[in-house]
This record gives structure tokens, sequence and C-alpha cells, in this order.
């Protein structure tokens, strides 16, 4: 077949399908859209998930008539004239081509008028025609743009759409990922005509999530704040007693712009440093302010994605913010947060239902919660309720062994029972962790490189990525087969089956949908491998050990292990009766 130049319409066609996904991807559209246009109240009503209909009307400037007739061009755009201008970006649109390709796969309305004017004008295209009438319009400066029928000529694509339920949760999410972040912002989010969050502006972004959640979770909240010239991080944190069962609320944006990023997601579980639950992840709003010079966010056909120069940097620094900011325990109020023990009834045998229950409930009280599918979370409250921390030798004395298995501590605030087997365990771990991420390990080339066939749906290129971060050597041959050459010392020093891991990472974002990606993976497969190796070097139980030999352990705690007293099975390791239980026992 010769090679030919493709006509318009297809070029049209293949350009919507980058940038339009889902209907979710058309609300990211407009309401980027409308922030440009400096609105400050934007409401967005989603009809059957998005895919009958979606309205979205804003205040902001409205768009000029003279303009109607370019609005719906690609590669027409007010936002940049020149390519210096993708350098020193400040809006969130500059390619010219969203509206085009909305237009392309929906049938769309759009009406819009400027301050000052009698008449605005209202554009109606769908497959067949474009019309542009002026008109006057009931608000005086603005648009509202209506998107009906998403996919209907494209019915392959419509066919990849979730249920209507599905597809709401996707947009729902996406509406919160900019209310969070554009608390300036009074934003109204309606399901089939009914209002399911009206939020007004607000002057920081606790308040947004008090609005949000209807509860104040300021005393499960931490700020991070981290200033330096080129890179500010700010945002909110949850501590170890506010989890979630999924990662819908770890939430990245970088300048404003709400991305996806596997690196920043990791560093932010690094962040927690097992202080919760393997499966569980925090609340963590996290803004990055970065100099525009020093990230690329023209790298992703929808803009979900952006490229830092030093990626390193902003990894570290976000892990180390949140380690900081867990380790003050300062909660909102800049107050410290009280160290509450563990109730003694679970060590006298009386089982605290709620100390081992992971509590499915829902943030939202209110009664359109069931308006928000979805959105049901899990919350863990009562588990851990603090963070102890190790006490450092001055602060405590062995007081001895039960069962060879147990060591009791009397420290300054009581007394402190330790599982010997599973703090070994742990402190192994930790090492081998601090080891792995400080980069403390070195590569080996294999004798005879290993291949492997990915499955045509995963991409290559990005677990190739992933794994050579990880000190291994790999190349993408062909489209789908993955090549081997070196991997990291201590997977061999521990005889970890490298085919095995690498499929495992494969099964693991396989089972993965689209937004909820993020940060499993090869953390979690080391974790796994780890926590086992870790096991088969440690100080059993039914073990005697010497004065010292406990003293070396429970230092060592305290070196390694920055609190939340859980052993990789889930299991506590450490429980403490304070000295007020003690009286009381003794009814003094
Ligand atoms: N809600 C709105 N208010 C005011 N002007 C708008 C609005 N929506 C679109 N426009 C105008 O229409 C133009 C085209 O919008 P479109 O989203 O297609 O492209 P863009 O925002 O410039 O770039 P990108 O494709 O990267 O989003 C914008 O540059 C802007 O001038
Ligand atoms: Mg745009």
């Amino acid at each position: 077949m010769s090679i030919k130049l493709l006509p318009d319409i297809v070029i049209n066609r293949l350009k919507a399908g980058e940038v339009v996904e889902r209907p979710s991807s058309v609300i990211k559209e407009l309401v980027e859209n409308s922030l440009d246009a400096q609105a400050t109240k934007i409401s967005i009503d989603i009809h059957d998930g998005g895919k009958s209909l979606i309205i979205i009307q804003d205040n902001g400037t409205g768009i000029d008539m003279s303009d109607s007739k370019l609005v719906l061009h690609r590669y027409a755009t007010s936002k940049i004239d020149s390519d210096e201008d993708l350098d020193t970006l400040g809006s969130y649109g500059f390619r010219g081509e969203a509206l085009a390709s909305i237009a392309e796969v929906s049938t769309l309305s759009l009406e819009s008028i400027t301050a000052g004017h009698q008449l605005g004008f209202r554009i109606e295209k769908n497959h067949n025609s474009t019309s542009i009438d002026h008109i006057s319009l009931p608000f005086d400066h603005g648009t509202k743009i209506i998107i009906k029928n998403l996919f209907e000529n494209t019915p392959v694509r419509r066919k990849f759409l979730k249920s209507s339920q599905t597809e709401y949760f996707y947009c729902y999410q996406l509406c919160l990922d900019f209310a969070l972040v554009r608390y300036d912002i009074h934003w109204v989010i309606s399901k089939n005509g009914k209002i399911v969050h009206d939020l007004p502006p607000t002057d920081d972004i606790q308040s947004r999530i008090v609005q949000i959640f209807k509860k104040d979770r300021a005393q499960q909240l931490r700020p991070i704040n981290f200033d330096q010239s080129n890179l500010t991080i700010n945002g909110i944190i949850s501590d170890s007693t506010l989890t979630f069962g999924s990662n819908e609320y770890c939430k990245i944006y970088v300048n404003g712009r709400p991305i996806q990023d596997r690196a920043i997601q990791k560093a932010i579980m690094d962040g927690y440093h097992r202080q919760i639950h393997h499966g569980e992840y925090p609340l963590a709003i996290i803004a990055i302010d970065i100099a525009p010079h020093l990230v690329d966010v023209n790298v992703h056909p929808r803009k979900i994605q952006v490229k830092f120069v030093d990626p390193g940097i902003v990894f570290t620094n976000v892990r180390d913010i949140i380690v900081q900011s867990l380790g003050e325990n300062k909660t909102f109020h800049g107050e410290h947060k009280p160290v509450i023990m563990r109730s003694a009834t679970s060590i006298l045998g009386v089982k605290n239902e709620a100390s081992h229950t992971h509590i499915q409930s829902s943030l939202f009280t209110t009664e359109t919660q069931q308006e928000q599918q979805g959105a049901q979370v899990f919350i863990k409250e009562d588990y851990i309720e603090s963070t102890p921390q190790f006490y450092n030798t001055t602060e405590y004395k062995i007081v001895g062994q039960i069962r060879d298995s147990y060591i009791i501590v009397q420290h300054v605030d009581g007394l402190r029972y330790i599982d010997q087997h599973a703090l070994a365990e742990r402190i192994a771990f930790e090492k081998l962790k601090k080891n792995i991420s400080d980069g403390n390990y070195s590569s080996t080339t294999l004798l005879n490189p290993i291949s492997i066939q990915l499955p045509a749906h995963q991409d290559s290129q990005i677990i190739s990525d992933q794994l050579n971060t990880l000190k291994f050597e790999t190349t993408v041959r062909g489209d789908h087969s993955l090549i081997i050459y070196k991997v990291p010392q201590f997977l061999v020093d521990y005889t970890i089956d490298i085919e095995k891991i690498v499929r495992h990472l494969i099964s693991e974002n396989g089972e993965l949908s689209d937004t909820h990606d993020a940060n499993l993976g090869i953390t979690n497969i080391l974790d796994s491998i780890f926590a086992t190796r870790a096991c088969k070097t440690s100080i059993k139980a039914n073990h005697r050990l010497s004065l010292l030999e406990m003293q070396q352990l429970v230092n060592d705690g305290f070196e390694f292990i920055p609190g939340g007293f859980v052993c990789q099975h889930g299991r506590p390791f450490v429980i403490d009766i304070d000295k007020k239980q003690i009286d009381t026992m003794f009814d003094r």
C-alpha cells in the first residue's frame, strides 16, 4: 500500500481518541478551561456517569464573539503564542485541541458571553453540522458547555466505558481533585441534576476538607510545608489513624495540575514507612510547585503526567517531608497529639472489638451518602490510636523475659510488653529496606539474560523503566519482549526467582485499574519477599536472651523503627500498659 496523508477527518478522530478517554477526561478539559478563564464559580452536573450528558457552567471571562468561529478549531488557542511560552506556562491549557476533540466525539453546545456585552453566542455542533447564533444569555459573563452522548459516533470506544456508576466515580474523583487544590473556587457538583457538593470558596485546604468530608478531621491531619527556591511542597497528610482501602485520597498536583505519578505515590507510601498496614492508604494531598523550566507538562495527551528534570529531588523531598511531619506529631492547630496507650483490656484478655477491625464506614455523613457511589471509604479509627516511639536507652529498664518469647520493659509511662521475634523480624526488615532505599546495593550481570514475554495490554516500556530505576538493566525487544541483563545483587543473594518477581509485578499492575495503579507494583513485591527473608534471619520465640541481647534488640528498635508497631503480618508486637491503668487495676 502506498503512503498517503490522512484526511483531516481521520486525524481529528485519532487526536480525539487521545484527549478524550472517558467522561472524566471531558470534565477535566472543561474545568481547566474555566479555571484558565479566571472563573470563581464552576458548576458541574454529571448525568448517567457523564455518558449521556455533562453540563459545565462557569462565571469566567467568557469567549469573545469574534473568537466564536475559532473556538472549536484544532490548534486554536488564546493561551500561548510561541513555543517559548511552553517553558513558562501559567495556564492549564496550551494545545488548543481539547474542545475540538470533545466536539469530535459528542454533540456539543457552547454558550458564552463577555462582560459588558448585550449578546453572547451559542454554538451547536454535532457530527453533521455546526451552527453559530448570536443570542442573549441569562448570565452576564461566562461560559456554559453541554456535552451529550459521548462517543455516540465511535461505538467501539463507547463499549470500553464502564457502568454509569463507575464512570460517575471517575468524574467525581476528578472534581474532588480540583476542588481540593482550588479551594479558592466555589464548586457545585451535581449528579443527575441533584447537588452532591456545594462548596463555597475557603481560605485553606483544611477548611475545604472539612467541607467535603462534613467532619472536622483536623486532629488526624498534619500540614506539610517545604520551601526551597525552585521547589515548594505544600499540602496535608493524615496520620496513621485515618486510612482508606484505596489510594483515592492520595492526590498529587504539580503546579496546580492533578497528575498521576507512580514514583511520587511511592514516595508518599515510603514516608509512612510501615506506620500503616499493607493495603491501606493515607489521605495525602501533595501540591508540588516547581519552576516551569524544571518540569515538562507536555508529555501526555491528557496532561496527566509530567516529566521532572530531576525526579530524584522531588521524590526524596516528598518522602522526607512526610516522615518529618509524622515525626513531629503536630496537628493542624499546632498542638502535640496526646499519646494514648493501647488499652489494658486487650492485655488482660478482653478483646477490644474495635482494635483489629478495619472499619467500613463513610467519611460522608450527609443524606447524599447514597449518591456518592464509590465514595465509600475505609477508616481505621481505633487501632493504632497513637504512634508511640521506642524509648531510648536512658528512658527504660529491661524487667525480664517471659516464656523466652516476650520482653518486659519498664519505662517512664508504664510497662511495655514486646514480642521479641516480631521485633527482631521488623528490625531486620527495616535495615534491609533502608539499604535498598538508600541505594546501598549493587547489581550483577546475569550469565544468561532472561527474556520475558509481556502481555500485549501491558506497557512494556513502563515496566522496563521501573525495573531500571531499581538497578535492573532491561530493554524491550520487539513490542512485548523484556530482556533482563542485570539484576540487583540482593535478589541473587536471596535466591529470588527473577522471572517470578517480574511476573508478579506485571500481574499486580494488570489487576489494577487505571486510577488505582499508582503505587503497588515493585514495592509490594519487594516488601513481601523481604518480609519472609527477614523472618529467617531473626531471633525466634522460645529463645532465651541475655540482658545484653534484650537491650541490643530494644535499642535497635529505637534506632530503626519509626513507629506503628505492627509486624509485616499485621500483628501488633508492642503492648503498653500505662501507669494509671496499673493503678486502676489495683483499685488505687
Ligand atoms: N470556559 C471557557 N471560558 C473562556 N474561554 C474558553 C473556555 N473554554 C475554552 N475557551 C477558549 O477556547 C480556546 C480553546 O479551548 P481548548 O480547551 O480547546 O484549548 P486550550 O485550552 O487553549 O488548550 P488545550 O487543548 O491544551 O486545553 C481556549 O484557548 C480559550 O480561549
Ligand atoms: Mg483547554
